[in-house]
């Protein structure tokens, strides 16, 4: 039987398993590179601090419990291998995505976020802005792309900017609903988060207004470090 003992406080847990000691971290919500109010007057303030503090929280949080009752599960299913616990385990992961996706892509969006006074929404020479403009012809037609896709979610959503590791590392705009996010092939370079909690307080219901002002505060340089760093596959 499995023994288990919580020896310290939060983030961290200890877990003691068959006389081995491991430490499970929880993920956290990121250091922002700037202040709340740095991307104004495109993205307010008082936005960017719900958005941080309670929305990402939120993810976080959902997050954290639903892995934590994943390993719950899956020490249960090593004593009792039985469908219901199966089933169990299937129904988590619903929860899983939905956190998992909430606590990644917040992340890459805060990351791919920068104020005007520190370059941001402009893109600079490199291998990014040379796929870019080899592929899309502009960096304003990938806008006109990405911002299509963008006002097509029915509800909420995501759009991503990738390079499509299947593809020969060629650029893609990817749209995805709620809070699913790309994975696999797919490296996200930027992600574009098309919830209303995201716009709402500052653009009501002109969320197209939203999309076109979000690229003046675009890292443009985060998202050519993410271009260069990952390899191609085969
Ligand atoms: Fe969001």
């Amino acid at each position: 039987m499995l023994s288990r003992q919580i020896l310290t406080k939060s983030p961290a847990s200890i877990r003691l398993v068959s006389n081995t000691t491991f430490i499970r971290n929880k993920v956290t919500l990121p250091d922002l590179d700037w202040d709340f109010g740095d991307l104004e007057p495109h993205i307010s303030g008082q936005i960017n601090e719900l958005h941080y503090t309670k929305h990402h929280q939120t993810y976080v949080n959902g997050f954290n419990d639903a892995v934590a009752k994943m390993s719950d599960l899956k020490d249960l299913l090593a004593k009792e291998p039985t469908p219901a616990i199966a089933r169990e385990i299937i129904a988590l992961q619903q929860n899983i995505k939905f956190h998992g996706g909430g606590y990644t892509n917040h992340c890459l969006f805060w990351k791919n976020l920068t104020p005007e006074k520190n370059g941001g929404g402009q893109l600079n020479k490199g291998k990014l802005k040379d796929a870019i403009v080899n592929q899309y012809g502009s960096l304003e037609s990938l806008q006109k792309l990405t911002n299509e896709k963008l006002a097509g979610v029915q509800g909420s959503g995501w759009a991503f900017i990738v390079k499509n590791l299947a593809n020969g590392g060629k650029l893609d705009v990817v749209q995805t609903y709620n809070q699913d996010t790309v994975t696999g092939s797919l490296i996200p370079l930027v992600a574009i988060d098309a919830w209303e909690h995201a716009y709402y307080l500052q653009y009501q219901n002109k969320k197209v207004d939203y999309f076109k002002a979000i690229w003046n505060v675009i890292n443009w340089e985060e998202a050519g470090k993410r271009f260069e760093q990952e390899k191609i596959l085969s």
